[in-house]
C-alpha cells in the first residue's frame, strides 16, 4: 500500500472540518490587530485573539519591533545558543523574566509548544513518574508521550484523584529510585478554570514531588503584578518550574521556563529542542524586552483588561448565559445544540451581527454542548461588549426557537 493512500481516504479527526477551510478552519483575520478586524472583507468584533493586554498593536511596541528589525535583521544571532546563537540581550531578557515571575533564573525557549514538550522530556528519566491533569494542553501530552517511564493522569482539577495517583506514583518511584513530576496549568484555556495550584501545592506536605505549571493564559493577566496564576493563588514560590509562552499576553512568539538555577542550568544543557535549534532572532528579543518594560510595575493594561472581563462576564450572566466556572479572562459560553446548529449559529453571528468568536465542539465538550469561547482583551471597548452581548442574546433566542435546524446547517457554506 502506498503510504500516502490515507491522505486521500481518511484525512483525520480534524481533517473532516477541511470542508470549512477558510471559514471555520483557517479563517483570515485581516487589518490592524485589535478588537475590530476584517473577516471576509467586512469589519467584525474579534473575540478569538489572545492579545490579552492589547500590546500587539501598542505604538511603542510597534516602534521597537520595527526598529529592532531595521537594526538587527531577522537572522542574527545564527545557530543554537549553545553553539553560536548567544547574546547578552537574550541573557538580559532571561534575567528580567525571572525577576518578573519571582524566580531565580529563567531560560528562553524558541517556541512554546516544542519548548515545553522538550523540557518535560529533559527533566524526566525512565525511573521517574509523571502525574498530569487530563485536560492539559496538547503540547504537554506530546511531552509526556516521549516519557518511557510511568505516566499517570488525574481527573481535571480533581484533587482526590490527584492524591490517589500520587500514592501510586510514590510506590512506583520507591521501587525505581525515581522522582515525581506533577503537571498542571495556571489557566485551562478552553473553559477558563484556573488550575487548583493552591490545593496541589498543599499536597507537597504529604507527598514528595516537583510541580511544573504551564501558565500560558495566566502570565500577565493574573496576580497583583501579573506574575500569573501562582501569584494570584499565593503559591508562586512553590511552583518548581514555571512555564509561559510569549504568544498570548506578550503578543509575540517564543516562550520561557523559570525555576532554581541548578535546574535551569540542567535544562540549558539537556533540552534538545533548544540545543539543536536556532536561537530566537534579535527583533523578537528586543520586542519582548519592550513589552516587559511596559507591564513591569504598571498594572494599567491588566486593569483595563479586567474591567472588560468583568463587564463581559457580568453582562453575559445577567442575560442568563451559562459561563461555567471560569475564574480567568477566558470566557466560555455554554449552550445546548448539535454541531450543525452550532455552525449555523456562528455563521449568523459572524455575518449578521459582525461578531467573530471561536466555537468548540465534541470531543472537547460533551455531545450536544456548544461552547462559544470569548477572549476579552484590554483593546476591547464598551461598545464591543454591549454589541456582543446583544448579538449573543439574539442568537441564543433563535437557537432555542429551533431556527438553526439541520436545513440551515447543511447550507453553512452558502
Ligand atoms: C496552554 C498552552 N501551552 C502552550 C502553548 C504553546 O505555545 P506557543 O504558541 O508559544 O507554541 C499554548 C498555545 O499557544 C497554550 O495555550
Amino acid at each position: 500500500m502506498d503510504l500516502f493512500d490515507k491522505t486521500r481516504s481518511d484525512i483525520g479527526p480534524l481533517g473532516q472540518y477541511s470542508v470549512f477551510h477558510g471559514y471555520f478552519t483557517f479563517p483570515k483575520l485581516e487589518g490592524e490587530l485589535g478588537s475590530r478586524m476584517k473577516f471576509m472583507g467586512k469589519e467584525r468584533i474579534v473575540w478569538s485573539v489572545n492579545n490579552y493586554l492589547g500590546l500587539g498593536n501598542h505604538p511603542e511596541v510597534r516602534k521597537v519591533d520595527g526598529e529592532a528589525s531595521q537594526d538587527w535583521g531577522l537572522a542574527y544571532p545564527m545557530g543554537s545558543r549553545m553553539m553560536s546563537g548567544e547574546s547578552s540581550h537574550h541573557e538580559r531578557l532571561e534575567r528580567e523574566l525571572a525577576e518578573f515571575v519571582q524566580k531565580k533564573e529563567a531560560m528562553l525557549l524558541n517556541f512554546g509548544y516544542q519548548g515545553i514538550m522538550s523540557l518535560i522530556d529533559a527533566i524526566l528519566d525512565r525511573q521517574d513518574v509523571v502525574v498530569y491533569d487530563k485536560d492539559c494542553h496538547a503540547c504537554i501530552y506530546d511531552g509526556i508521550r516521549m516519557h518511557v517511564g510511568r505516566r499517570l493522569s488525574f481527573g481535571h482539577n480533581d484533587i482526590s484523584s490527584l492524591e490517589r495517583q500520587l500514592e501510586r506514583a510514590e510506590k512506583f518511584a520507591e521501587k525505581t529510585g525515581g522522582g515525581i513530576l506533577v503537571i498542571s496549568e495556571g489557566v485551562f484555556g478552553m473553559r477558563g478554570e484556573q488550575g487548583k495550584l493552591k490545593e496541589i501545592v498543599a499536597l507537597k506536605e504529604k507527598y514528595s514531588f516537583r510541580l511544573l505549571v504551564d501558565d500560558a493564559h495566566g502570565f500577565g493577566t493574573l496576580g497583583a503584578t501579573g506574575a500569573g496564576a501562582g501569584e494570584e493563588q499565593g503559591v508562586q514560590e512553590h511552583i518548581d518550574l514555571y512555564f509561559s509562552t510569549f504568544a498570548k499576553s506578550m503578543a509575540s512568539i517564543g516562550a520561557f521556563v523559570a525555576g532554581d538555577p541548578d535546574v535551569i542550568k540542567y535544562l540549558r544543557y539537556n533540552t534538545r529542542s533548544q540545543i539543536f535549534a536556532k536561537s530566537i532572532p534579535m527583533p523578537i528579543i528586543m520586542g519582548v524586552l519592550k513589552r516587559l518594560e511596559l507591564i513591569k510595575g504598571n498594572t494599567e493594561f491588566k486593569d483595563q483588561l479586567w474591567r472588560n472581563v468583568r463587564m463581559l462576564q457580568d453582562g453575559l450572566k445577567e442575560n442568563g448565559f451559562d459561563i461555567g466556572n471560569t475564574n480567568s479572562c477566558v470566557t466560555p459560553v455554554y449552550m445546548k445544540g448539535t454541531p450543525l446548529e452550532a455552525g449555523a449559529m456562528v455563521k449568523d453571528l459572524r455575518e449578521n451581527y459582525d461578531v467573530f468568536c471561536s466555537v468548540v465542539l465534541y470531543p472537547v465538550v460533551p455531545k450536544e454542548v456548544i461552547l462559544l469561547r470569548l477572549i476579552p482583551t484590554a483593546a476591547h471597548t464598551i461598545e464591543d461588549i454591549e454589541l456582543t452581548i446583544h448579538a449573543f442574546s439574539e442568537v441564543a433566542r433563535k437557537l432555542k426557537a429551533g431556527e438553526y435546524d439541520g436545513t440551515q446547517g447543511q447550507n453553512l457554506m452558502n
